[in-house]
C-alpha cells in the first residue's frame, strides 16, 4: 500500500496540468498548486500517506459531512424536512433551483443545504457555542485536539459573501431559514475555514468506512445505517455538478472542497483524504480526483469493484 501511494505521488509530480487554485476567496488564492498529498487510514488501524501529509490545507466543503453527521445527531430524519436527498446537477453555489422548489435545497452538501444544515445546529444555540460544537466534534473523530479554524480565510470570505448571503437570504424569504443570515453564514464559513492534513482527514473520515464506529477507540459515532446513507449521500451529491462523473472514474463515496481536498470512503476498508490545491471547471480538485482514480483502479477497492 505504501508503495502504491508513494508511485501515485511520483506519478502526479511530473503533472504540468494541474488545475486552477480557487481565487474566489482571495485568502485560498495564495496557496501553492505544486503541493499534494495523500493519506489512507484503513479499518485495521493502519496509516499511510505519501506527499505532504501533515499541512494543513482549507477543508471547505467537505465540512459539509461533518455538519451532516451533527445535524442528524440532532434532528435524525426532521432533518430532511429542510433539507433533500437528490442530486442537483447544478453548480455547487447555484441558485436556480431554490426558487423552482419553494427554498428548499436539493441536498446538504450545495452550499444552501449546508447553510441549511448549520441553520438546524444552531437551534438553541449562540453561533460561538455552535462553533465550538462543530470543531469538537471534528476533534474528537479525528483524534487530534490541534485541529483549529483558519480566521483569516473565513474573514476572507465573509469579505466575499455577497453569493452565500443571497442563497440564506432568498432561503430565508421562503421561511427555510431560521437565524439571522450573518450569523448563519457566519458559522458556515468558520466550518469552511476548518484546517486539516490529509493525515487527519483519512483519520476523521474512518468512522464512515467502518458502520460508523471510529478507530482505533472502537467509540460508536453514527449508526451503521446512518453510516451508509451519508455515503450514499456523498456519492450521488458530493461532487456537485460532477458527481456522476467521480462516481464514474472513482466509484467511491467522495466529498471535494475549493481548497483542493477531497475525502473518499472505501466501505469496509479505509478512509482516503487527498489534496492538490489546483481544481477543475466545477471546483473539484484535478489531480485529486486523478489520484483515487489511480487508486481505485490499481486496488479495485471501488464499492462497484474493479
Ligand atoms: O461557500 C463556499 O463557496 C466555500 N466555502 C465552499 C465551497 C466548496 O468547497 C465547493 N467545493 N468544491
Amino acid at each position: 500500500m505504501q508503495e502504491l501511494l508513494n508511485n501515485i505521488v511520483a506519478e502526479l509530480a511530473e503533472e504540468t496540468e494541474r488545475g486552477k487554485v480557487a481565487d474566489y476567496i482571495p485568502q485560498l488564492a495564495h496557496v501553492d498548486p505544486s503541493q499534494f498529498a495523500i493519506s489512507l487510514a484503513t479499518v485495521e488501524g493502519e496509516r499511510f500517506s505519501a506527499g505532504c501529509a501533515t499541512t494543513p490545507f482549507s477543508i471547505q466543503s467537505i465540512s459539509k459531512v461533518f455538519t451532516l453527521t451533527i445535524a442528524l445527531g440532532k434532528l435524525g430524519d426532521a432533518l430532511w424536512s429542510k433539507v433533500g436527498r437528490e442530486p442537483s446537477g447544478d453548480p455547487f453555489n447555484s441558485i436556480v433551483q431554490l426558487e423552482h422548489e419553494g427554498g428548499k435545497p436539493r441536498n446538504p452538501f450545495i452550499n444552501a443545504g449546508a447553510i441549511a444544515v448549520v441553520d438546524a445546529i444552531m437551534m438553541g444555540h449562540e453561533p460561538k457555542e455552535t462553533l465550538g460544537e462543530i470543531l469538537s466534534f471534528v476533534r474528537y473523530i479525528a483524534d487530534d485536539n490541534s485541529i483549529c479554524f483558519d480566521h483569516q480565510v473565513a474573514a476572507s470570505e465573509m469579505q466575499h459573501k455577497d453569493r452565500n448571503a443571497s442563497l440564506a437570504h432568498f432561503m430565508k424569504a421562503f421561511g427555510h431559514l431560521r437565524h439571522d443570515v450573518d450569523k448563519v453564514i457566519g458559522t458556515y464559513f468558520h466550518q469552511c475555514a476548518i484546517a486539516m492534513s490529509c493525515e487527519q482527514l483519512a483519520h476523521a473520515g474512518l468512522f464512515l468506512a467502518s458502520d460508523g464506529v471510529n478507530r482505533p477507540s472502537n467509540l460508536r459515532v453514527v449508526s451503521p445505517q446512518r453510516a451508509r446513507r451519508i455515503n450514499s449521500l456523498m456519492m450521488m451529491c458530493g461532487h456537485y455538478d460532477a458527481s456522476g462523473e467521480f462516481a464514474f472514474r472513482v466509484g467511491l463515496p467522495g466529498k471535494s472542497g475549493v481548497g483542493g481536498g477531497i475525502l473518499a470512503i472505501a466501505p469496509g476498508r479505509g478512509s482516503l483524504a487527498v489534496w492538490s490545491p489546483g481544481l477543475d471547471k466545477y471546483g473539484n480538485s484535478l489531480l485529486g480526483t486523478r489520484a483515487l482514480e489511480m487508486f481505485a483502479q490499481r486496488t479495485g477497492w471501488s464499492v462497484f469493484g474493479h
